[in-house]
């Protein structure tokens, strides 16, 4: 769980979490328990994800995976584990802090709708039915949202709950904001899966290729997925910007969602 949690990666969801409760005008640390959930989270869609029986990948931020390290069954409980932990530290915070009731739900109900079955597992059982066979990019789009889209939209809206947000009309506009950054950050990861090397993204380069994946480039092509990733990073700045937040980190991590190299 520690080598998987600890070492390293970008933690755009965290950021993202810290950069909505900020942007709301709340104090960071207010944002520790739901920025911590969620990559404790991602961390366990990782390591699962790494697994021989899904995508099978050796390397995961320039290191072996977790089941290279500790054998499959460890790593199978690691992820076991670690998505308990991520509920278990949320609600211990909305415990501690005396959370009224329905922030606190609301918080527990989007961490648990963003990894369940219409989050990212059903969006990783998607992925790899479609496993060499034909999708249309509505179905990809779909795919996409959930498997990555929902955590990224989770940390936003977690974000904004821990800020004790009530506006319906804000936290609307943030909610789209995040499914667009959603998407774009895994038509990214696509795309660098083809562009990029293996030891700038600290994984297997052309892993996708490799192994029949359904991905943008795959189906659009790689023109195409590079402008519909640019056409999402406008689309969630303007977004921002109706809402009075373009200069918010929200908008750097926008950009940085479909501009990142690694
Ligand atoms: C990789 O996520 C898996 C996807 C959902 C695309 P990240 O690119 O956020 O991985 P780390 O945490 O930075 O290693
Ligand atoms: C992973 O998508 C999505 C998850 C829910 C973990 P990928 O399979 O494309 O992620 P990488 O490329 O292995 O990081
Ligand atoms: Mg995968
Ligand atoms: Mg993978
Ligand atoms: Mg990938």
């Amino acid at each position: 769980m520690r080598y998987s949690v600890l070492s390293g990666g970008k933690r755009i969801r965290p950021m993202l979490t810290y950069a909505s409760c900020a942007a709301l005008g709340s104090a960071l640390e207010y944002a520790d328990a739901s920025a911590a959930s969620v990559e404790i989270i991602h961390a366990y869609s990782l390591i699962h994800d790494d697994l021989p029986a899904m995508d099978d990948d050796p390397l995961r931020r320039g290191q072996p995976t977790c089941h290279i390290v500790f054998g499959e069954a460890m790593a199978i409980l690691a992820g076991d584990a670690l998505q308990a932990l991520a509920f278990e530290v949320l609600t211990t915070d909305l415990l501690k802090r005396h959370i009224p009731l329905n922030h606190g739900y609301l918080a527990l109900q989007t961490l648990a709708q963003a990894c369940g079955p219409h989050g990212m597992a059903g969006g990783q059982a998607l992925d790899l039915a479609h496993v060499g066979k034909s999708m249309d990019a509505a179905a990809l789009q779909h795919m996409h949202a959930m498997k990555t889209g929902a955590l990224i939209r989770a940390s936003v809206l977690l974000g904004a709950h821990a800020a004790l947000c009530i506006d319906d009309r804000l936290l609307d506009h943030l909610d789209r904001y995040a499914q667009i950054v959603g998407l774009a950050f895994q038509i990214r990861d696509d795309i660098i899966d083809i562009e990029g090397s293996t030891e700038i993204i600290g994984k297997q380069q052309g892993a996708d290729i490799a192994r029949n994946k359904p991905t943008y480039p795959s189906v659009l092509g790689l023109e195409q997925a590079r402008h519909k990733a640019q056409l999402l990073r406008e689309e969630a700045l303007s977004i921002l910007e109706r809402i009075g937040l373009k200069d918010s980190a929200l908008a750097h991590i926008a950009c940085y969602a479909v501009d990142r190299e690694s």
